[in-house]
């Protein structure tokens, strides 16, 4: 079996990643902090996989560490770095957190996998990238745009350095997938999304008022040049994005080329309104919920969505599950977790 490590893999993505590779026939090696996850995600792993998914605890900026696993761990095919913080509003008030350690991660990354010939990298990055988008649905070749938040230039700086390090020749194969907005969970409820406090992402927050936990979900503008005046994003169910994935592995496996790199939006090509989110969700689940429409959210842009046409035909990738299945197994995992 080919070993990948998966850093972050206890986080939301990360988690059903591990998933999916398994199920494709990889050996899932995690390295996570758990900084921002729950010990309690790797039982729900191996209630779904049927085996103990090794973990190496700790961060993968420690190149300690990294020569640690690499010198233990013989033949590792690849890396899939999910392993950063991703809090737009934190990153405003602590920009340095944000740099230090998203930067670092990959950088230390980058040098590891040199030093022990190891070439294949799937890098998480994020459609925050191309800004409000002059034509939509966005392509890959979309110009990027200034980042809103120290979160969002992590992103960009490090597909920059990426870019960088492949015009060096570094003998590194490389797919930067850039995610639109990953929603859902286990179709079997024993993993899902975990945030800490109080949710900054509508999902999560619609599924906490709906337990009641929150009191109130606040729509954030309703005056936007939308259908309905709410914003638009292109919500991918996690399953479907943590196939992709696999994709990006097998894409790179096939690659002759010793220097390699590409980028794939991964999203579902539609947009939906947060108001049509709100609906969706009342009725795939038969549930009402408490909401409002309040003042416009800083930093928000107005409508984004993908053009997913090189995945479909590079990767040979598609999206299997629908909007409602997502909604449906969002919920079923918030009621999962009063249990
Ligand atoms: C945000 C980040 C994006 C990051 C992603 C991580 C910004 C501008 N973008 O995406 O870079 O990759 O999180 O998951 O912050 N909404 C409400 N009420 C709420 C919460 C959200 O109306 O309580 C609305 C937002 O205004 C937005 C939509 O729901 O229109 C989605 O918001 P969110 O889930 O936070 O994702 P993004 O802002 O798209």
């Amino acid at each position: 079996m080919k070993k990948i490590i998966v850093t972050g893999g206890a986080g939301f993505i990360g988690s059903h990643t591990v998933v999916e590779l398994y199920n494709a026939g990889y050996e899932p090696i995690i390295i996570d902090n758990f900084s921002n996850s729950q010990k309690s995600v790797l039982a729900g792993l191996q209630n779904i996989t049927g085996s103990a998914v090794k973990l190496f605890e700790g961060d993968c900026c420690n190149r300690d560490l990294l020569k640690k696993i690499f010198t233990e761990e013989e033949n590792i095919d690849g890396i899939i770095h999910f392993a950063a913080h991703k809090a737009v509003s934190e990153s405003v008030q602590n920009p340095l957190k944000y740099y230090r350690n998203n930067l670092n991660s990959l950088m230390a990354l980058l040098e590891i996998m040199q030093n022990y010939n190891c070439s294949n990298f799937v890098f998480s990055s994020s459609c925050t990238v191309y800004g409000q988008p002059d034509k939509l649905p966005v392509t890959e070749v979309a110009p990027k745009k200034p980042a809103e938040s120290p979160y969002g230039n992590t992103k960009k700086i490090c597909e920059d350095i990426i870019e960088d390090v492949i015009k060096s020749n570094a003998e590194l194969k490389i797919i930067s997938l850039r995610y639109f907005n990953p929603i859902g969970a286990h179709a079997s409820s024993l993993i899902g999304e975990l945030p800490l406090g109080v949710p900054d992402n509508l999902v999560p927050y619609i599924t906490q008022t709906a337990a009641g936990i929150r009191e109130k979900l606040t729509i954030f503008g309703n005056d936007y040049d939308t259908s309905d005046g709410t914003c638009v994003r292109d919500y991918i169910h996690v399953i479907d994005l943590a196939k992709a994935h696999v994709k990006a592995f097998e894409y790179l496996n096939k690659q002759e080329d010793k220097t390699f790199y590409d980028v794939f939006n991964i999203g579902t090509g539609h947009g939906n309104s947060v108001k049509e989110i709100v609906e969706t969700f009342q009725s795939a689940n038969n549930v009402n919920l408490n909401y409002v429409v309040g003042k416009r959210r800083e930093g928000d842009i107005e409508k984004i969505f993908a053009d997913v046409d090189k995945a479909t035909t590079l990767l040979n990738w598609k999206t299997e599950l629908s909007l409602e299945q997502a909604l449906i197994d969002a919920w079923n995992w918030q009621k999962a977790l009063r249990k």
